[in-house]
């Protein structure tokens, strides 16, 4: 029989997002609401492999003193990494090599050690597989879905991604003015390595012309089309969004680093490309914009805000109620809790069936295809 809860640890991982502090506070309030201590784990699962790094601790306490005025913050106080999954972590052999090595043993032994009962992973895809593989070995492990690429299966939406479309629109509405103004062309790079939910929802909400994503290879030359049939129209100027992940028919995505061991491939220089292309082909001054971090940073909306509390709080509860291996998923209008095994290495794209996609091209925005 699993033991009565006392004590519970969180960690953030992967790249921060919008509200991770919000979820961590209402872990921690709703956690000693039940009597329950809360620890944090520092940079991922980092201060528990590396402890001695830490003068003050990998893991420590946490309060609700600790967590006061922090909900609207960005960031994380715990601080995350996408470098060195537990699961595959790079280790240098004695002659040399580096080698994918498994370490959440020691991240049980861990939690045994120091009598953690359990643990709120909160994190994206490559998180929510880890999480899942300590459950499996045995944690009581509950996640909660955060990414700004809302590219997460099994949950409507994740936290952060909404402060992310809130920017990138804000960022696209003083984009028409100066576009107008000069009669330009202009190509917005957002994040979204996978799925073009970013560029999807805030080329709609910022009124882009075009829309580029990595679920429908382009042809440039359908984008110039449209560039030229506005101009034809007086409509001088354009207005491009691409997300980075974005590729062209029957070519590949913009990378600026390769994936190599204990870390994934970067993105970038989509929008340089696309940008040099439409200025070639439509003869119009063009400029970029990319947006990159800028979407990572900030405090979250006031809708991230409550989704990441619903989130914490259903955590803790679900905790409460026994749960584990599930991460908690928002299926409107409530809170629920999914298998962690339904979530992990699967990545929800946007299909193509979707109403949301439907909309962009009845309001016709062009998606070069
Ligand atoms: O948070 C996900 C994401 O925003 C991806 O869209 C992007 O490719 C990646 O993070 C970049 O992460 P970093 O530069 O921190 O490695």
């Amino acid at each position: 029989m699993a033991r009565h809860i006392r004590r519970i640890a969180i960690c953030t991982g992967g790249g921060d997002a919008p509200g991770l502090n919000a979820v961590i506070r209402s872990v921690v309030i709703s956690a000693a609401k039940r009597g329950w201590e809360c620890y944090g784990i520092r940079e991922g699962y980092n201060g528990i492999l590396f402890h001695e790094r830490y003068p003050d601790g990998g893991v420590f306490r946490l309060t609700p003193e600790k967590v006061r005025g922090i909900g609207h913050l960005g960031g994380t106080m715990l601080g995350t990494t996408n470098k060195g999954n537990p699961l595959q972590f790079p280790m240098k052999m004695s002659d040399g090599t580096i080698k994918e090595v498994d370490r959440t043993g020691e991240i049980l032994d861990f939690f045994a050690k120091q009598e953690l009962d359990a643990l709120v992973s909160v994190g994206g895809d490559g998180s929510l597989t880890i999480a899942n593989a300590l459950h499996q070995k045995g944690l009581r492990v509950i996640g909660v879905p955060k990414t700004i690429d809302n590219d997460l299966d099994k949950t409507f939406t994740t936290f952060g991604f909404d402060t992310a479309v809130d920017f990138a629109s804000a960022c696209l509405d003083r984009l028409h003015s100066t576009a107008e103004s000069h009669q330009r062309v202009m190509v917005v790079e957002v994040m979204g390595r996978y799925a073009g939910w970013i560029a999807l929802h805030a080329g709609i909400s910022g009124g882009a012309h075009a829309i580029l994503i990595p679920e429908i290879p382009y042809d440039l030359d359908k984008v110039v089309a449209k560039i030229l049939r506005r101009d034809s129209l007086g409509r001088m100027y354009s207005i491009v969004v691409v997300a980075e992940g974005a590729e062209p028919a029957g070519g590949h995505r913009a990378i600026v680093a390769p994936a190599e061991i204990g870390h994934a491939e970067r993105l970038g220089g989509i929008g340089e490309r696309i940008a040099r292309v439409l200025q070639e082909r439509s003869d119009k001054d063009t400029r970029v914009v990319v947006l990159g971090h800028l979407l990572r940073g900030g405090s979250p909306t006031s809708f991230d805000r409550v989704a990441a509390m619903r989130f914490g709080t259903a955590a803790v509860r679900g905790l409460a109620e026994g749960l584990s291996g599930v991460m908690v998923a928002l299926a409107f209008p409530n809170v629920n809790y999914v298998a962690l095994e339904d979530v992990a290495g699967r990545m929800k794209g946007v299909p193509m069936d979707c109403d949301t996609l439907q909309t962009a091209r009845d309001m016709g925005i062009c998606f070069g295809d």
